[in-house]
């Protein structure tokens, strides 16, 4: 599995210039070349170091890539390793891991290592980097990018529109497992919801269009205050790489590539504000994290809770139940995916866009930081909303229903929409 995340990794470089992979190409997002010695960095540090004791090869470039003592918009400054020695580096660090990793006790008592826990995680770090990689070459300018689309997506007959109900009652949120589940997203804990409803499938392009040219975006009383000040600061009339080249023609740039906006996919490069502002435009809300949670894991004939809204197998590349792992470069048109119905009948919960919820990022009771207050804890807050779903540019084994993901309420560079919900 490591050796195949490098693959992916190096394959989302290749073809990206070497003056493109320096470039800071928005201040919220790092240089590429950063991610890149960060990913090889961390697995030395977590591989290595922390899970068998290893002096790191080199402090210095410890410090240069600890995201938390360099916010992004420092990193160009940095003495950044390029293309080459980044290389050289990661394979380095790559050959102790598995000359280590033969001799690894994964059935021990150190919870670090416990049923690959540590491996885990710097898996899902390196496909996270990879979405965070994607997102910045969705914001760069020029020459535009496009790697080689190996998967072909279902055109099916997109369902859109309709709710499903979820009946009150009490469900589990939050999981136990500590072999890949992170931090955030332990305990697993009792939460009663009362009735709702959720949209079937996640806002499409073509509704989202009607709220724009409603005047949703002049119209004062659907928008947060926040919200409201940070459209109008900004100049937000639409989504982000959404313009008309005459009225009522939609179109949208992606990575670079100019297509007339599908209709039928989902909205995506929203910002919370956007998709809250939508929602009230809609007379419904948007979902809380346990809403989307419960909607999403919950099997009410069992009363158990399953690992994606299918069931517990893993999703696959080809497979009629969810639209991840990055190679189709773009999103399915929604409710394209029939197999990935939750127990409630939600479609496309798992895979295409992220969703932005209602709700800010805030601890579980029992949650204890482990392995490092960075990942999680130092995020809590009101400050961020809760992202759930995962998107097509998420890897599988970086997702399923307990994942937790957040960002500022203005970010949209995110692959991000949102359905709505609403009390029963
Ligand atoms: C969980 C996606 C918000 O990118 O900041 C990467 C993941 N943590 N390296 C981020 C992460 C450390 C994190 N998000
Ligand atoms: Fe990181």
């Amino acid at each position: 599995m490591l050796e195949e995340a490098r693959e992916r990794t190096r394959f989302l470089l290749e073809g990206v210039s070497k003056d493109d992979l320096l470039a800071q190409h928005d201040p919220i997002m790092s240089p590429p070349i950063w991610d890149y010695g960060h990913i090889g960095n961390y697995e030395e540090l977590w591989l290595l170091k922390e899970a068998h004791g290893r002096e790191l090869s080199d402090r210095e470039l410890y410090d240069m890539y600890d995201a938390s003592l360099h916010p992004r918009e420092e990193r160009p400054s940095l003495n950044l390793l390029m293309r080459d020695d980044a290389d050289v580096y990661l394979d380095a660090v790559r050959k102790l891991v598995l000359e280590t990793l033969a001799r690894a006790d994964l059935d021990g008592d150190d919870p670090l290592l416990q049923d690959g826990f540590v491996y885990n995680m710097v898996l899902q770090h390196e496909a996270q980097h990879n979405e965070t990689m994607l997102q910045t070459f969705g914001l760069m300018k020029g020459r535009g990018y496009r790697p080689e689309s190996l998967v072909e997506l279902p055109k099916g007959s997109p369902q859109r529109g309709g709710m499903v109900h979820v009946p009150g009652g009490e469900f589990v949120m939050g999981t136990d497992d500590r072999a890949r589940a992170l931090d955030n997203e332990r305990d697993a804990h009792p939460v009663d919801l009362p009735a709702f409803l959720l949209d079937k499938t996640p806002v499409a392009n073509a509704a989202y269009a009607e709220f724009v040219e409603d005047g949703g975006y002049e119209n004062r009383e659907f928008w947060d205050g926040r919200g409201w000040e940070y459209i109008k600061k900004e100049n937000i009339a639409a989504p982000k790489h959404w313009y008309q080249p005459e009225p009522h023609s939609w179109w949208t740039e992606r990575f670079g590539f100019d297509e007339p906006l599908d209709p039928n996919g989902p909205v995506v490069h929203v910002s919370w504000y956007e998709a809250d502002a939508y929602a009230r435009w809609a007379g419904k809300r948007l979902p809380t994290e346990a809403e989307w949670e419960k909607a999403a894991s919950w099997d009410p004939e069992t009363g158990t809770k399953r690992l994606y809204p299918w069931g517990d197998e893993e999703p696959r590349p080809g497979d009629d139940r969810a639209n991840l792992d990055q190679m189709s470069f773009c999103p399915a048109p929604v409710g394209a995916y029939p197999g990935g119905a939750s127990a409630y009948g939600a479609l496309g919960m798992i895979g295409d866009v992220w969703e932005w919820t209602a709700s800010g990022f805030h601890a579980y009771p029992g949650f204890e930081a482990y392995p490092y207050p960075e990942y999680s804890e130092g995020f809590f807050g009101p400050d961020y909303k809760v992202l759930r779903g995962g998107s097509w540019a998420t890897r599988p084994s970086a997702i399923r229903n307990t994942f937790r993901n957040w960002d500022y309420p203005i970010r949209r560079q995110l692959f991000v929409g949102f359905r709505c919900a609403k009390d029963a």
